[in-house]
């Protein structure tokens, strides 16, 4: 499987925060946001990872992250020269996604729980077309909405409707087969001008391939489209990694963990960074050795 990280938009709810940089590269407490979706991809063992942005902010991330080579990973780039929409993140990556399923991910959406990597992996295991979830908000009018039935089947989804029919926001991680791309080639832009991601769920949904799995308590998926949104988040993480002492989608402990790099590539990652808090603690990982 392959993951796609969209790390585009303008972010004007941001500004003047996002005039120059792009939001994925803003930080959450310690560590820039990118890292997080990352990580989730990192979890779920995607080690194929193509991002894309816009053609001022791509080189920014490249800078950033490099080839992927230092934490086992391989990342490529792609421009998305307009913001057409989240769909057309499988037209734009549809050579990078070949003949392989994909998993997409929002470059700005958080994730968090000790049940996440077996929710991916079930994700991925049992995936027989679409898989994405469900997350009750309090705004729901604000993202994709998906309406249950009483059994817990999808009745209709909706991108951000005036009313909506449930509480369960569809969050921005999404698994597909490979007829996502054919799909995204084939959608129309909506009236606000975007191939929308809400039109291939409602693609899969209508050929009954869609599975929308609700996210379970204590799984945490935080807003990071606002300042004061960014803030909570930032404070979330560090309230966990002060009181645990375990980091918070660290992309190098996660890249050890899974076996990517061995405890000695772990080591020269926390020498680059032992200035840091962060540094330290991956040094500290790499002495303890055991995963
Ligand atoms: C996008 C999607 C929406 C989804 C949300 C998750 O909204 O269109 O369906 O619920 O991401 O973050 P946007 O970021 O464009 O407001």
């Amino acid at each position: 499987m392959k993951g796609i990280i969209l790390a585009g938009g303008k972010g004007t709810r941001l500004y003047p925060m996002t005039t120059v940089v792009p939001k994925s590269i803003l930080p959450i407490y310690d560590k820039p946001m990118i890292y997080y979706p990352l990580s989730i991809l990192l979890l779920a063992s995607i080690q194929d990872i193509l991002i894309i942005s816009s053609p001022e902010h791509l080189p920014l991330f490249q800078n950033m992250l490099g080839d992927g080579s230092k934490i086992g990973v391989r990342f490529s780039y792609k421009v998305q020269d307009n913001p057409r929409g989240i769909a057309d993140a499988f037209v734009v990556g549809a050579d990078f996604i070949g003949d392989d399923s994909v998993c997409l991910i929002l470059g700005d959406n958080i994730f968090f729980g000790s049940s996440m990597t077996t929710i991916l992996q079930k994700a991925i295991n049992e995936n027989n077309g679409a898989t994405v979830f469900g997350y009750p908000v309090k705004d729901a009018h604000s993202f994709g909405v998906v309406e249950f039935d009483k059994d817990r089947n999808v009745i209709s989804l909706e991108e951000k409707p005036k009313n909506p029919k449930s509480n369960y926001a569809v969050p921005g991680l999404y698994f597909y087969d490979n007829h996502v791309v054919d799909i995204a080639k084939s959608i129309k832009p909506s009236e606000r001008g975007e191939l929308e991601i809400t039109a291939i769920n409602n693609a899969y949904l209508q050929m009954g391939k869609l599975r929308v799995i609700p996210f379970e308590r204590g799984v945490a998926w935080l807003d990071t489209g606002t300042p004061e949104g960014m803030l909570k988040a930032a404070e979330f993480v560090e309230t966990v990694q002060d009181r645990q002492g375990f980091y918070l989608s660290c992309i190098e402990e996660i890249a050890w963990r899974r076996g990517f790099i061995s405890t000695e590539q772990l080591q020269t990652l926390g020498e680059e960074l032992k200035m840091t808090d962060y540094g330290q603690y991956l040094l500290a990982l790499a002495k303890g050795g055991s995963k």
